[in-house]
């Protein structure tokens, strides 16, 4: 009798700590951490070099997907909302010095990164400057030409950086203050647009105290500063990869399949079908099965439209669902990072607690991997893993860690 007592408790005990250990008790009992689902987002797993993902990280298991936008359309309409500008706008006030010529800087962003490749590939193409090449310099570049105002005139990239910081972070506001100070020194009134891939590095470039005022600049990513400026006639426009869209549909992803849905209904509950709880993301979001890829899309914002994007507005399509409360771990590359801070992670903290999400969030440098990696632990109290790399080539370093 005491015996069968000393092994009831004994059970009980060891349930209780698998209880502790696991946010989801069955899971934790029954499915080791390789089985669990694996979401990259905003980062995808690719060569930084040639920008080829990296389908062996992505098979890791039939769990893992990547969340993120339509980077090469998004690329596109960056360049089409410039050369759209441009056809709009009076060539006597545009080309500055009149020297018949449009001169243009850019900041590029991070150059091993899908994102920050697309759109340096849409800008130069659409403004004819695209020689094949996505690398700073303007030895890599060509004289393109545009419509101005109803007249062709030639357009050069007068200089490009990758920007990254004094301390190896990439996409780094204050290195493109600092750039943006040298080039309007070094070369004045031949700048005739500044172009940005993304707002943090645009907001930087405004930030200068020598900012040729009134020049038209465009960024990306409509973060809500950048908004307002765009308000406020600072800022000429940026693109919206809409990140209420991408935050959801990385919730979603786990949300289906830690409710055991499988096949196609992985990548259309919520998503472009209402789930089992009436949910489904208003904005549209494709499915690259190629790649396991879910892709927002993107929209142009410029002074006609911005009212539409200012901050605080969320997508009715997602309301409280009463599923079952799962935990997950969610990396972010760089806790500095603009659009992530500002954007991304709010959207994410919007949406979790609606689809019953337990959301961990750790945050790396931007630098080392190990700043992110050395906070991915503890993987067994999680029912799902949400990874946002330092590089993208380091998806094998976290899956790695889910194979114990
Ligand atoms: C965003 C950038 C951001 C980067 C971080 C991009 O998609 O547009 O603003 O810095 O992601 O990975």
């Amino acid at each position: 009798m005491k015996k069968v007592a000393v092994a009831i408790l004994m059970v009980a005990v060891v349930c209780t700590s698998l209880f502790a250990q696991g946010g989801s008790e069955a899971a934790a009992a029954v499915v080791t951490n390789a089985e669990k689902p694996v979401v990259f987002f905003n980062r995808q797993p690719s060569d930084p070099v040639t920008g080829v993902i990296d389908m062996e990280v992505m098979n890791w298991n039939d769990k893992t997907y990547y969340v993120g936008f339509d980077a090469a359309g998004g690329g596109a309409v960056q360049g089409q909302l410039i050369v759209d500008f441009l056809a709009s706008a009076d060539p006597a006030v545009v080309d500055r010095n009149g020297d018949g010529v449009i001169g243009y800087v850019l900041c590029i962003g991070d150059v091993g990164h899908n994102d920050s490749k697309a759109r340096t590939q849409g800008i130069r193409e659409a403004l004819g400057t695209w020689t094949g090449s996505t690398d700073p310099g303007v030895e890599n570049t060509k004289e393109g030409s545009a419509n101005v105002g109803g007249t062709t005139m030639p357009v050069v990239e007068l200089d490009s950086r990758a920007m990254t910081g004094t301390d190896g972070t990439t996409w780094n506001a204050n290195a493109a203050t600092d750039a943006m100070g040298g080039w309007a020194t070094r070369l004045g009134d031949q700048i005739d647009m500044v172009i940005s891939n993304n707002d943090g590095m645009a907001m930087g470039c405004l930030q200068a105290s020598n900012y040729p005022a009134g020049v038209p600049i465009f960024g990306y990513d409509a973060n809500a500063d950048a908004i307002e400026a765009i308000g406020a006639g600072t800022l000429t426009g940026t693109v919206s990869q809409n990140v209420d869209a991408q935050a959801t549909a990385t919730l979603q992803v786990i949300r289906n399949l830690l409710d055991g849905l499988t096949g196609d209904a992985v990548v259309t509950a919520g998503i472009t079908e209402p789930d089992q709880y009436g949910n489904k993301i208003s904005a549209s979001v494709d499915y690259v099965p190629e790649t396991k890829a879910l892709l927002a899309q993107n929209t142009g914002v410029n002074s006609s439209n911005w009212t539409e994007y200012q901050a605080g507005a969320r997508d009715t399509g997602i309301k409280q669902t009463d599923a079952p409360t799962k935990r997950v771990l969610l990396t972010i590359y760089n806790s500095g990072d603009n659009f992530l801070s500002s954007s991304y992670i709010p959207a994410l903290q919007y949406y979790a607690p609606l689809l019953n999400i337990d959301l961990t969030i750790v945050q790396g440098d931007g630098q080392n991997e190990s700043s992110c990696l050395d906070r991915f632990m503890n993987l067994n109290s999680y029912d799902a893993y949400a990874i946002n790399m330092v590089r993208t080539n380091s998806g094998r370093d976290y899956l790695d860690r889910l194979q114990y």
